[in-house]
């Protein structure tokens, strides 16, 4: 679809693969891409930074209130600060993993991020937006919103060999750590992770990437026609 001007919403747990086709999808329209993940997980590095505790609510707000969070929005790199620091590949490693459920569980970090999310959407013709409550609470009107879901045990396969894991227990592991986020997330009182009433849902349990790739692409021709 070369002209696709809108807003695609694509939402769901991790080990989907959601940020790749996101990227792959953008790239394909000429959209703007932006990750949402990467915000939270960049807040998360002020927090460990600042030295507090994750869990506490109070000192978290106000340490994000205070950071200066910035994302780039092209599909093809990854621009990630934070205070002017270069964060792009500790947001990835485990420390932030680990903390990031409950820096993204405080309604004043939540409500400080989306604000910039709708800032940095209004100011793109086209964008790919990838999350948790994108379709739900950030762009309620997008053209086109979509909740990716896997079966647990493909999206552990996956995250496993992105991680270069190979053994029984290790996937295992991923497993039940992929089940904890995720439980974590969909239970949060604020904005919790749940596909939007309009969302068209896509299961890539049996596609592979290019496959989801191509399906949101059709859906997005879709919902232009159908506008
Ligand atoms: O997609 P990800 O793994 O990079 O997301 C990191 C964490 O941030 C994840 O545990 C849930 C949270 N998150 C969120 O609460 N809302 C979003 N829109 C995006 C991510």
């Amino acid at each position: 679809v070369s002209g696709f001007r809108g807003q695609i919403t694509l939402d769901g747990p991790s080990g989907t693969g959601k940020s790749s086709v996101a990227r792959a999808v953008a790239t394909r329209l000429g959209a703007a891409y932006l990750d949402t993940g990467a915000m939270y997980r960049a807040a998360t590095v002020a927090v460990l930074d600042a030295g507090i505790d994750p869990e506490d609510a109070e000192a978290v707000a106000a340490v994000v209130a205070a950071a200066r969070i910035e994302v780039g929005t092209a599909a093809d790199t990854e621009l990630v600060q934070v205070d002017g620091v270069d964060v792009a590949v500790r947001i990835r490693g485990a420390e932030v993993t680990r903390a990031v459920s409950a820096v993204s569980a405080v309604p004043a970090v939540r409500r400080r991020l989306v604000d910039q999310q709708r800032a940095l959407v209004a100011a793109a013709d086209a964008v790919v937006v990838e999350g948790r409550d994108i379709g739900t609470v950030v762009l309620p009107d997008a053209t086109l919103k979509v909740y990716l879901t896997a079966a647990p045990e493909a999206r552990a396969e996956r995250r496993a060999a992105q991680l270069g894991l190979t053994t029984p227990e290790e996937v295992a592991a991923l497993a039940v750590d992929l089940r904890r986020r995720d439980e974590y997330d969909s239970s949060r009182a604020d904005s919790p992770l749940r596909p939007a009433a309009d969302a068209m849902i896509v299961d890539s349990t049996d596609l592979d990437r290019q496959g989801v790739v191509d399906r949101v692409v059709e859906l997005a021709q879709s919902a232009v026609g159908a506008r």
